[in-house]
């Protein structure tokens, strides 16, 4: 039994909307959100700043092992700390985008991080967005979500994104991108981005934000309204 409530899980490829919903669902429900994206990209970050080779699983598992990785709540929004510096921004990049992916893939990777993410969602209330939470993380998650859209309207919103911050893309090589990344996030051989068996699947291609949030949390409440 969890103590503070249940444990949902949303995962699903990059550019499906999990992390705006999973902030606004978080807010509504009043749970706490966590992003594991992030911490694979924190590590990817770190790696990179240490000249850490993508295929050297031992000193991958060693900064693993020492790297603090925790998210603040504050006025600010959601940030994302590492060894007490904000990184937030920093692992928003293409260059560890792409990073991560790769390191993401790696075993002891998962290894180092899945303990962590267990114990932060251990006492319920949460909400964990990301590739593997509902089918290894939190496989006796009560709620889990998959959440997906076609690869040109996850390209076309990644587009929109980078456009607004100033940065020099084309559609055409944003969306080539998200299939990259897709491909490599659902054929790699260590937890791949699959749909849990028992997963609620939600297109968003053609749904508003507040449409997947109304779903979302009706299946929510149902749910606790059942424990
Ligand atoms: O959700 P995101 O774009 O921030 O994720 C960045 C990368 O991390 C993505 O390539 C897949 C990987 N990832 C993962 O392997 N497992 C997770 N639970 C979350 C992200």
């Amino acid at each position: 039994v969890r103590e503070k409530g249940v444990v949902v899980a949303i995962d699903g490829p990059s550019g499906a909307g999990k992390s705006t919903i999973t902030k606004l669902l978080a807010a509504r429900l009043g749970y706490i959100n966590i992003d594991t994206g992030a911490m694979f990209r924190s590590v990817a970050l770190m790696a990179k700043r240490r000249h850490i080779d993508p295929d050297d699983d031992v000193s991958l598992a060693e900064l693993c092992r020492a790297l603090d990785i925790s998210f603040l709540r504050n006025g600010e929004g959601y940030r994302v700390i590492v060894d007490g510096e904000d990184v937030s921004r920093a692992i928003r990049t293409e260059e560890i985008s792409l990073l991560t992916s790769r390191i993401s893939a790696r075993k002891p990777v998962r290894a180092a991080l899945l303990e962590l993410q267990r114990r932060m969602g251990a006492q319920g209330g949460v909400i964990l967005e990301g590739r593997d939470i509902g089918t290894v993380v939190f496989p006796d998650a009560e709620v889990k979500f998959f959440l997906s859209a076609s690869a040109e309207e996850r390209g076309r919103r990644r587009y929109l994104e980078l456009v607004a911050r100033g940065e020099n893309v084309t559609l055409e090589e944003t969306v080539a991108k998200v299939v990259r990344r897709d491909k490599q996030d659902a054929e790699r051989e260590h937890a791949p981005l699959r749909c849990a068996d028992d997963a609620l699947s939600i297109d968003s291609t053609a749904l508003s934000i507040e449409e997947v949030l109304q779903i979302m949390e009706a299946t929510v409440r149902e749910r606790v309204s059942r424990q």
